[in-house]
C-alpha cells in the first residue's frame, strides 16, 4: 500500500510559515501525512519528508480540494490573509463535509469575532461558525501576533539598528509559531481536542519598547523601537507590497492591540503540548544571523 493511502490527516498551508514547522514535528513523530501543495514541483523539500505525501490543490478549485480530501480524517487548514481567504476556507469546509472528514483543525486568530472592527478577526469567525454548524467536530486555534511577524523587519534591524509600528504602549502576548505548530499536531494526533478552542499566547506580555529591549540584550547592541503614525505605518506596507486589503488590515489589528485587547495570557500552549511557550528572548536567540 503507497503512504497516500494511509495517510488519513491533510495539511493545508504546508509551505508557509505554520505549515513548515507542522510538518517537520509530524514527519520527526513517524505520521503519515499528506501535504496539500498548489505546485508538487516546487515543494521537492516537502515530498522528500519521511511521512509526507503531496496532493495538489488549490483553494479557488472546488475540484481539487475533493480529490485533495478523498479518504481524510483530519485536516489542518490555513490560508494567508487575503480578501479571498474567507471563500476559500468556506470551499474547504464543504469539501471537507463532502468528503466525511470527522475532524478539523483551523488556524484561527486571538479574538476572533463575527462583530470586530477587524476584518481578519471577522472573517476567521464566519469560517469558525460555517466549522461548527457543519457537525465536524473541530479544534479553533486562535494564536495572537507571531514573534515570527517580526523577521520582515530583519533588513531593519540588521542594517539600521530599528523597527517601526503603530504599536504606541499596547502590551501584547505575542506567540512564537512554533509553539502554535506544536498544538495544531496534538491536536491531529491525540485524542481529547474535538470541539475545543484554544487561545494561544506566549509567556510573556511584552510592549514594541520592551521588544527592543531584548533584541539590544540579546544581539548586544541597541536596537531602538519607533512608534509610527498609522498613516506612514500604512504606507511602509504598500512599500513593501502588501495589498491594500492586508495594509488596511494590518493598521486595524494594530488598533485593536494598542487598546490592550490582546494582552492577556493563557495557559493553553502548556496543558496541550506540556511545554511552556517560548519566550521572545529564545526567537531573537535562535533567529539571531538574521537580525546580525
Ligand atoms: N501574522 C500574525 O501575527 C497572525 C496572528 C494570528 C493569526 N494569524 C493567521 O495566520 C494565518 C497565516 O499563517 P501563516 O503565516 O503560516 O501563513 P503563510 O506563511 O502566509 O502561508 C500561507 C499558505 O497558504 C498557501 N496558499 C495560499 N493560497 C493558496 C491557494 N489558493 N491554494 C492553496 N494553498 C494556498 C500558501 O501556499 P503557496 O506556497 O502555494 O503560496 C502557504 O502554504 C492567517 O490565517 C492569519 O490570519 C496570523
Amino acid at each position: 500500500m503507497s503512504t497516500q493511502a494511509r495517510a488519513t490527516i491533510l495539511i493545508t498551508g504546508a509551505t508557509g510559515n505554520i505549515g513548515t514547522e507542522l510538518r517537520k514535528i509530524l514527519s520527526a513523530q513517524g505520521v503519515l501525512f499528506r501535504a496539500m501543495v498548489r505546485s508538487a514541483g516546487q515543494s521537492k523539500d516537502l515530498a522528500a519528508l519521511p511521512g509526507a505525501t503531496l496532493v495538489e490543490g488549490d483553494f479557488n478549485d472546488e475540484a481539487s480540494l475533493d480529490n485533495a480530501l478523498r479518504g481524510i480524517e483530519k485536516a489542518f487548514l490555513l490560508t494567508n490573509s487575503s480578501e479571498l481567504a474567507e471563500e476559500q476556507q468556506l470551499r474547504f469546509v464543504d469539501a471537507a463535509k463532502r468528503a466525511g472528514v470527522k475532524h478539523i483543525v483551523k488556524l484561527s486568530q486571538w479574538a476572533a469575532d463575527l462583530h470586530s472592527p477587524v476584518r481578519f478577526l471577522r472573517y476567521h469567525a464566519v469560517v469558525e461558525t460555517a466549522i461548527r454548524n457543519s457537525g465536524i467536530a473541530y479544534t479553533f486555534l486562535r494564536p495572537n501576533l507571531f514573534m515570527q511577524g517580526f523577521l520582515g523587519f530583519a533588513k531593519a534591524i540588521s542594517q539600521g539598528n530599528e523597527f517601526f509600528a503603530a504599536a504606541g504602549n499596547a502590551a501584547i502576548s505575542l506567540i512564537d509559531i512554533r509553539d502554535i505548530a506544536a498544538v495544531a499536531a496534538v491536536a491531529l494526533t491525540k485524542p481529547g481536542h474535538e470541539n475545543k478552542a484554544y487561545h494561544l499566547t506566549g509567556p510573556e506580555v511584552l510592549t514594541h519598547q520592551q521588544l527592543a529591549a531584548i533584541f539590544s540584550n540579546v544581539l548586544g547592541r541597541e536596537i531602538r523601537f519607533t512608534d509610527i503614525p498609522e498613516e506612514a505605518m500604512k504606507n511602509a506596507l504598500l512599500g513593501f507590497g502588501f495589498p491594500l486589503w492586508q495594509a488596511d488590515g494590518l493598521l486595524e489589528d494594530y488598533a485593536h492591540y494598542r487598546l490592550n485587547e490582546a494582552a492577556a495570557l493563557t495557559p493553553d500552549v502548556k496543558e496541550v503540548t506540556g511545554h511552556a511557550p517560548r519566550t521572545f528572548e529564545q526567537f531573537v536567540k535562535d533567529y539571531a544571523p538574521l537580525f546580525s
